[in-house]
């Protein structure tokens, strides 16, 4: 039996007046890949960002409703730690660019004020680098600056960033659209990997992407999400026109 890990209630958020989510009630199983999928604006990022807290930082803006991992309630914690079980993963890859490979796989424990032995960090560069299917590449290279690799390469050492912090949940938004396609292909090939030990909510615009990689497509539209359920039944037999007029190129 799936379990759920996130969980969404009634749940909105704004800027100022300007209401962009709108009760959205989302049921996540943990171990799955999820795709959000939507026309711009219709507020992915946003629902994104409400996940791991990260709305909040923005001046004006406000959200309500529940937001719970495993049951527990996301806006009651402390919003470092909800940050740090839920990672995020951004469209263009941000490593530090003043940070060799090795400083930016640790970069969260020293932001954070998290002291570490330096066999731990061996460990957890590793670990991570490992985990992203990057080590056997860049193991004789740790020192020099992330920003040497290649586009793919340095979105995988920004996951590898995410992965090195021990989150629960992944949150990717558009993660490769700044990609080329072999790099784009490394990336997808590793949400496969990285399904086993964590849960992975990407927001795509590309609806292929959606198709190869998730298990469950969320169609958000306006701030609502229309239709959410497994990926196949979504593209084969959508049950909103909305959901419909959208993967058959009606608008995008
Ligand atoms: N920082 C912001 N300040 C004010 N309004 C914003 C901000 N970010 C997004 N919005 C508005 O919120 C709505 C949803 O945006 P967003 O969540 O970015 O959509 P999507 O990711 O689906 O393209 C849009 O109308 C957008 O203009
Ligand atoms: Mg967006």
């Amino acid at each position: 039996m799936e379990s759920t890990i996130i969980k969404s209630r009634k749940f909105n958020a704004s800027f100022g007046i300007n209401h962009v989510v709108k009760n959205v009630n989302i049921d996540i199983p943990r171990n799955n890949v999820i795709a959000v999928m939507g026309p711009s604006g219709c507020g992915k990022t946003t629902f994104l960002r409400c996940i791991n807290r990260m709305h909040e930082l923005i001046p004006g803006a406000t959200c309500n409703g529940a937001m719970t991992i495993n049951d527990e309630d996301i806006y009651t914690m402390h919003p470092i730690f909800v940050r740090l079980k839920i990672g995020m993963v951004f469209q263009r890859p941000n490593p530090f660019p003043n940070l060799s490979i090795y400083d930016n796989v640790i970069a969260g424990y020293k932001l954070n004020g998290i002291k570490l032995a330096r066999a731990e960090k061996d460990r957890i560069v590793e670990h991570s680098l490992t985990k992203v299917a990057l080590w056997n590449e860049v193991k004789d290279s740790l020192l020099k600056k992330g920003t040497f690799l290649s586009g793919g390469q340095q979105q995988r050492l920004c996951i590898a960033r995410a992965v090195a912090m021990e989150p629960e949940v992944l949150l990717f938004d558009e993660p490769t659209s700044a990609l080329d396609p072999i790099s784009t292909a490394t990336v997808e090939e590793l949400f496969h990997e990285l399904k086993a030990n964590y849960t992975l909510i990407i927001v795509t615009h590309n609806m292929q992407q959606a198709a190869r990689v998730s298990d469950r497509t969320a169609f958000f539209y306006m701030g609502e999400l229309v239709e959410y359920d497994l990926t196949k039944n979504v593209f084969t037999n959508p049950k909103d026109n909305r959901t419909q007029n959208y993967i058959t190129g009606r608008f995008s």
